[in-house]
């Protein structure tokens, strides 16, 4: 039942706030400053043991890992990346003992997941899962893992439980970073920084229609660039992916600190940018690209947590702590996508030849 909403896209978006509640619920623990993951299967020993982590998954949930990769080496300090989960199962992967696998999956059916789990499993890995759908076939599959619980999630585009993914990625960062040599008062600071998360995404959701005015000048673009940096690339990704997935609009994705390695030669009015923009050690950096950007003619929309100067217009999001700032920064442009979709008159809960849960190779 989609309710007051013309879509399940722009329901799912709206219930953001209520589904990262539901995903941190009866999960911190204050005494310790962490979180406990009932499901994870994981002794603090093995934790410790662990030299690496391989996150895996497609498309949407490849970027929540990517973002989850980030969270593990900076809370828990253990070297992780993330992978599409069919590039790892083609190329005769080198399994080792003590790396934990992640597979990621909002369906839990994917089955390019489920095969890069069954693979790794023959060959004697510890596979833990991070799923939306409870007792799918990926969570049945894995040793173990932590439900995302974003609720049912009936658009094609995937969006609450990609924000979902990546708290549920917070959380065992935290827990593991605090099994190992993360300190009590980051834990205190990192839980603290949760506990906002629900407050500050309806701060953000009540800027709709400033974000819907803004994508009425997007819809003539015929291709977008999106950047970012370390934190900021993956959210970077994930929002490109979004407007062309819903609007049909071409969107590419870069590091903005790739932008003079090429894709600069791009840049002119009608090729706009929308640039990551935290308010972390990298803001300097960040401001460099964009004046490059606006010295060539280009378009900005920047996501900050303050102005940009440089920009044409900024979408000021609140300020979490610098590692969770990612969870945030891509909720706006999920409205950007939808409503440039909306405009363009698009099938937006169906965009064509997509499917919610592929389940061939
Ligand atoms: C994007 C989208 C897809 C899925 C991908 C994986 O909006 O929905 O890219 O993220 O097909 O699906 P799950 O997470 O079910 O494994």
């Amino acid at each position: 039942d989609m309710g007051a909403h013309d879509t399940y896209m722009h329901k799912e978006i709206s219930e953001q706030a209520d589904a990262v509640d539901r995903v941190l619920r009866g999960r911190i623990d204050d005494r310790f400053s962490t979180v406990h993951l009932g499901g994870l299967n994981l002794d603090p020993r093995e934790a410790r043991k662990i030299r690496q982590v391989k996150i895996l998954g497609c498309g949407t949930s490849y970027h929540a890992g990517q973002i989850g990769a980030g969270l593990i080496e900076e809370l828990a300090r253990i070297p992780a990346d993330s992978e599409p989960a069919s590039e790892f199962r083609y190329r005769n992967p080198v399994v080792d003992p003590d790396t934990l696998y992640i597979a990621v999956s909002q369906s839990g059916e994917t089955y390019d997941v489920l095969a890069a789990v069954q693979e790794l499993k023959r060959k004697g890995a510890r596979v833990l899962g991070v799923v939306n759908v409870v007792g799918s076939a990926i969570a049945r599959e894995t040793d173990g893992g932590v439900y995302v619980h974003a609720g049912p999630e009936v658009c094609v585009v995937s969006t609450k439980c990609f924000t979902n993914t990546v708290v549920a990625f917070a959380l065992l960062a935290l827990h593991l970073g605090r099994i190992r040599d993360l300190s009590v008062a980051d834990g205190k600071r990192i839980i603290a920084g949760l506990r906002k998360l629900p407050e500050q995404i309806t701060e953000i959701l009540a800027r709709e229609d400033e974000i819907a005015k803004l994508a009425q000048q997007y819809t003539d673009a015929r291709s977008m660039l999106f950047i970012g940096r370390v934190r900021g690339y993956p959210v970077a990704r994930e929002a490109s992916l979004k407007l062309k997935e819903v609007s049909y609009i071409h969107a590419e994705a870069y590091p903005a600190s790739e932008l003079k390695h090429g894709p600069l030669a791009l840049i002119e009015p009608a090729m706009p940018t929308v640039a990551i923009v935290p308010d972390d050690d990298l803001l300097e950096k960040n401001r460099a690209a964009l004046e490059e950007i606006k010295a060539r003619s280009g378009r900005i929309l920047a996501v900050a947590h303050q102005e940009q100067e440089k920009a044409d217009h900024t979408i000021v999001v609140p300020k979490n702590e610098d590692e969770l700032d990612p969870i945030l920064m891509g909720i706006p442009l999920q409205l950007l996508a939808y409503h440039t979709a909306l405009a363009l008159g698009r099938d937006i809960d169906k965009p064509r030849n997509l499917a919610k849960s592929v389940t061939v190779e």
